[in-house]
């Protein structure tokens, strides 16, 4: 191992479908020279490279399988390879820095964590699009990918995997933090003051910016609702909100996972006609509000329930403050798209105040907000590469700890 660590370029494509992320990240082995926010990992440059509107709407189209053509998403798996490809290329040029491996997610297509019976067996299962072979090709560096199957075999939901790194980055001895992170779905990942791997919870929280997207595509024509102006606008339906909360994924205890599946088309089209239908005489900014309210809402519900065990809608009491079970958490973190929507974000520390826990930014961590889980596939991919497990079983409910991914080679 060379004396300043090996440099890795990380590569992220979110369910919102709204592009690439790339962080280059230097790893260091224990003894080498390191600053930073966790020992041995130092984010050096990171980049996001928007889809053009046509790749957008391929991908959307793609997640949506009874409209994709299996001939299109096979070309779909070499564009995508080609596009990582450019945004790691362009982003080494860009900071002039040379990655020496590649760590890259892929787009997800289909994510079903948990077995299902299928021609008379159960299966799980995941599926991320985006060629590897062609990115070693073009970089000239071997690519980490397909990060997924491995915990999936190991029998866990083969989600979410970003926990590594923010147990790496954020556990604190004194202060229990729930890291974040709000992209097309949201999820968290809570570390108790002083946590071992083994207390870590994780698990997705509901929609993220996904809904308030599709919405603000829909009734305003933009990708997404730019810093929350058009939230902060508009009055929430309550009413509409507190319904959907009763549902079984929002009552379900972690671990659980979302996606499309749970929180698309289908769910948004509900969203509407609900809203519609309670909400005589609103206006259409009132819908974006309202949909930024329920991702706010279920982030505090999930806080308040499942990890200091109280009850929602009591916890303006505060009877619970200060007891042993909260295990001093005191900080949310965000990272993610969503931590650039202010109506967003007021929203949630208006509902997590009464709770003692205080909005902070993974930023103010040295770790860039967007690149966050770029980041962490370059982390996941260095550890592949040097034959180490990387999934929390806590996280995925996996039986044991699991190497991750495939590796191409140039
Ligand atoms: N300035 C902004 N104001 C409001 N929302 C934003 C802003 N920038 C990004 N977003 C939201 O973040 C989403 C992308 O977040 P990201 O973390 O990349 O999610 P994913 O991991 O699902 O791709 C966009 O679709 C949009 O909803
Ligand atoms: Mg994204």
């Amino acid at each position: 191992m060379r004396k300043h660590g090996v440099i890795v370029a990380g590569v992220m494509s979110g369910t919102s479908a709204d592009g690439i992320d790339v962080a280059l990240v230097r790893m260091a082995e224990p003894g080498d020279q390191q600053s930073g926010g966790a020992p041995g990992i130092r984010v050096l440059a990171h980049a996001s490279y928007p889809y053009s509107t046509s790749v957008r709407h391929m991908v959307l189209a793609a997640m949506n399988a009874p409209s994709a053509s299996v001939a299109d998403l096979a070309r779909l798996n070499s564009l995508l390879g080609e596009l990582y490809a450019d945004a790691v290329l362009s982003t080494q040029k860009r900071f002039r820095v040379k990655a020496e491996l590649v760590g890259c997610h892929g787009q997800t297509l289909y994510h079903q964590g948990e077995e299902r019976p299928f021609l008379g067996r159960k299966v799980s299962t995941t599926w991320q699009t985006g060629e590897p072979a062609l990115i070693a090709a073009r970089v000239g560096v071997p690519v980490v990918s397909d990060f997924r199957p491995a915990d999936m075999a190991a029998g866990g939901k083969g989600a979410p995997l970003v926990p590594y790194l923010d147990y790496l980055w954020f556990r604190d001895e004194r202060i229990g933090r729930i890291v974040q992170n709000i992209g097309g779905i949201a999820n968290l990942t809570a570390i108790p003051a002083s946590a071992r791997a083994k207390d870590v919870i994780a698990f997705d929280t509901g929609p993220g910016n996904m809904v308030i997207d599709a919405v603000t595509q829909e009734l305003f024509g933009k990708a997404f609702d730019r810093d929350g102006k058009i939230a902060s606008s508009g009055r929430v339906l309550d009413s509409l909100v507190d319904q959907i909360l009763k549902r079984r994924f929002f009552l379900a205890k972690p671990p659980k996972t979302a996606g499309r599946e749970e929180f698309g088309r289908e769910f948004v089209r509900e969203f509407v006609r609900e809203f519609v239908r309670e909400s005589k005489g609103s206006r259409k900014q009132d819908i974006i509000a309202t949909a930024t309210f329920l991702t706010a809402r279920s982030i505090s519900d999930s806080v308040a329930r499942f990890i200091l065990h109280v009850s929602p809608t009591s916890r303006k009491s505060g009877e619970k403050w200060g007891t042993p079970v909260r295990r001093r958490f005191r900080e949310i973190i965000l990272s993610g798209g969503g931590a650039r929507n202010a109506a967003l974000v007021a929203m949630l520390a208006e509902q997590l105040a009464p709770l003692g826990i205080v909005v902070r930014f993974a930023d103010e961590f040295g770790l860039p907000s967007e690149a966050k889980e770029a980041v962490a596939f370059a982390v996941l991919a260095y550890e592949t590469w040097n034959h180490r497990p990387s999934n929390m079983p806590s996280a995925t409910g996996a039986k044991r700890p699991a190497v991750l991914g495939k590796i191409s080679y140039v």
